[in-house]
């Protein structure tokens, strides 16, 4: 059995910035709907969820790059991150073939300065 890793940290204030420099135009680039919908649920803690969201694809990324015939064929929304009903992560990723995938295990974590993701692939 083949397990791969991948992590990420991120500046909470980079996400912060990038959001009211960019506004829509950023957040559609990097987020799904239902992403979008559940960070502005947090109201003002919001960018911290924003931030872990966004460590999170790049520590899946991270896990699964070796695997993808063509690394940047993926966009950011192809990677949507939302929690289930006890509230862990769960990443589902479209455009990608998962034939070869098991299972990919998700941590986040965000205080107030950084948000950080790990995520762990089992392949098949
Ligand atoms: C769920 C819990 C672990 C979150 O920890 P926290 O320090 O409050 O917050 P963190 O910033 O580290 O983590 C937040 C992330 O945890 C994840 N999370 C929430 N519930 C989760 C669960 N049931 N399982 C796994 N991950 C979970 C989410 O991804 C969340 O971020 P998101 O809302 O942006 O998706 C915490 O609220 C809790 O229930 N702790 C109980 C611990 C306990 O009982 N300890 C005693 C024995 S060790």
């Amino acid at each position: 059995m083949k397990i791969k890793c991948g992590t990420d940290i991120i500046e909470i204030d980079r996400i912060k910035e990038s959001i009211e420099n960019l506004g829509q135009k950023f957040l559609n680039k990097i987020f799904t709907d239902k992403e979008i919908q559940y960070c502005e649920s947090k109201k003002e803690q919001k960018y911290q969820h924003y931030a872990a969201r966004f460590a999170a694809k790049e520590a899946v990324f991270k896990a699964i790059s070796e695997s993808l015939p063509d690394k940047f064929a993926l966009d950011w929304t192809d990677y949507e991150i939302l929690n289930d009903k006890e509230g862990k992560p769960i990443v589902t990723l479209t455009g990608f073939d998962m034939s070869n995938i098991e299972n990919i295990d998700l941590s986040i974590s965000h205080c107030k300065q950084y948000a950080m993701a790990t995520a762990v692939v089992i392949y098949k």
